[in-house]
């Protein structure tokens, strides 16, 4: 069977990866891709284009489609594929809504009793502001849409707040996304992302992650895509597991179906685990990037086959199986990721990794027969190890053997989680 994957980051590089393990697939195509993609057909064609994935579909024998970033999946990309015969993992437009609109998904937990800080919406800026005035701080603002996963501030003073509403609601630093904003509560707590499979019955969720936001050590600096990952997260206790699993995982999915809106594909959970139990601070419609690089290395069972099963409504009939292992990604960004960098410059891959690392490439392309940077996030070393220590030193030894001119990358990956684990 030939299939595509939409997208062109390293989360689709780790996708490509793991379903090249199933020899029933042929070609693997990757819509756009990069070209640090070896394992797939790379075509130009844009990621939210549609009409253009669908007729390439169509002309290619196409038996599958796994739509992995957001903005596809929130225009209707799953919707439109399967209203031309073919399957898709992912989840529909209305479904895709829980990551496509903050307010959506607040209301939602509202509604449903499923624990998330308090919060309040505005469509004005004067309301928001007068709001502030009587909110503790720090407060957290939120631009409802999607914001490249930088629509969140988090602001000391009230001063810090009015500036934050300014820039979202009337400078529209995020574009249409800030006409709303979502005014929440301050949560403290350590955080911990657990992705899951649900064909909107049965819910698997997927070995627990802690992804490294901030872009410099110490957990300092701005925010950006993600800077390292590692699993499992050690604050996911099988404890805590249990109780997200009764309050959050079961609800959300039986929430959804009630909604109409069932949820079929990879149903993402941002939780913080506070002293009053966890609480979802986000829900991403998708696989996490660099999540995936650390979760999918660790999944014993065929990747495909869940997929497909998800797909099909036959979940609960997949037995699946994970390593019993720690997995670290080590991202290499472009220094000044995330504001303005340079990028062009040639990239050294060793040609055998150090310790079997995977490298995920994610900003890469060709320039004269060379693959060059493209982007802010350049790539990812995913070391597997039997320890977390062992899998954070593999994945910076194999990282050490990655050049170009101004990578740039954390230095702490894994570092809270160590910590944790001999407390
Ligand atoms: P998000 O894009 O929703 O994942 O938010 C980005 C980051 O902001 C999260 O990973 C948290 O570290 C932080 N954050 C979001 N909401 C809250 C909150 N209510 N309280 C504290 N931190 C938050
Ligand atoms: N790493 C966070 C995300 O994918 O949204």
């Amino acid at each position: 069977m030939n299939i595509i994957v939409i997208g062109s980051g390293g989360r689709e590089h780790a996708i490509i990866k793991k379903l090249r393990e199933n020899p029933e697939i042929d070609r693997i195509y990757a819509l756009p891709g990069n070209a640090g993609m070896k394992e797939a057909d790379c075509v130009p064609v844009g990621a939210k284009d549609i009409p253009a994935v669908v007729a390439f579909a169509q002309s290619h024998d196409i038996g599958f489609a796994v739509v992995a970033p957001d903005d596809p999946l929130v225009l209707g990309m799953v919707d439109a594929l399967e209203e031309a015969g073919i399957p898709c993992f992912g989840p529909v437009a209305a479904a895709a809504q829980i990551e496509g609109s903050k307010v959506f998904a607040k209301n939602l937990m509202k509604k449903y009793g499923i624990p998330t800080a308090d919060y309040a919406v505005f469509d004005s800026v004067s309301e928001a502001r007068a709001y502030c005035r009587t909110a503790k701080t720090p407060i957290v603002i939120k631009a409802d849409g999607l914001a490249l996963g930088k629509g969140v501030l988090i602001c000391q003073t009230v001063e810090e707040a009015d500036d934050a509403l300014r820039e979202i609601m009337e400078d529209r630093m995020f574009g249409d996304s800030g006409s709303r904003v979502v005014i929440e509560e301050f949560l403290e707590g350590p955080e911990v992302s657990v992705l899951s499979f649900t064909d909107g019955k049965t819910v698997v969720p997927m070995i627990s992650s802690m992804d490294h936001k901030r872009a410099g050590d110490g957990d300092t600096g701005l925010n950006t895509g993600g800077m390292g990952t590692i699993a499992p997260n050690p604050y996911y206790t099988p404890a805590v597991a249990e109780r997200c699993m009764k309050e959050i995982f079961l609800p959300t999915i039986r929430a959804m179906n009630e909604e109409g809106r069932t949820f079929r594909g990879c149903l993402y959970f941002g939780l913080m685990i506070t002293k009053d139990g966890p609480k979802v601070i986000e829900y991403n419609c998708r696989f996490g990037d660099p999540e995936t690089q650390v979760v999918l290395p660790l999944l014993d069972t065929d990747l495909f086959t869940i997929m497909q099963a998800v797909r099909n409504g036959t979940l609960a009939d997949v037995d699946i199986r994970w390593k019993d292992a720690s997995a670290c990604c080590v991202i290499l960004a472009s220094e000044g990721y995330p504001k303005k960098y340079a990028t062009g410059f040639p990239i050294t891959l060793p040609e055998n990794p150090k310790h079997s690392a995977q490298i995920y490439v994610a900003g890469a392309k060709w320039a004269d027969g060379q693959i060059v940077t493209s982007g802010g996030r350049v790539l990812g070393v995913t070391a597997v190890a039997p320890t977390l220590e062992e899998a954070v030193k593999n994945a910076y030894e194999a990282a050490g053997d990655v050049h170009f001119e101004n990578a740039y990358m954390r230095h702490d990956i894994g570092t809270r989680a160590l910590a944790a684990k001999g407390e």
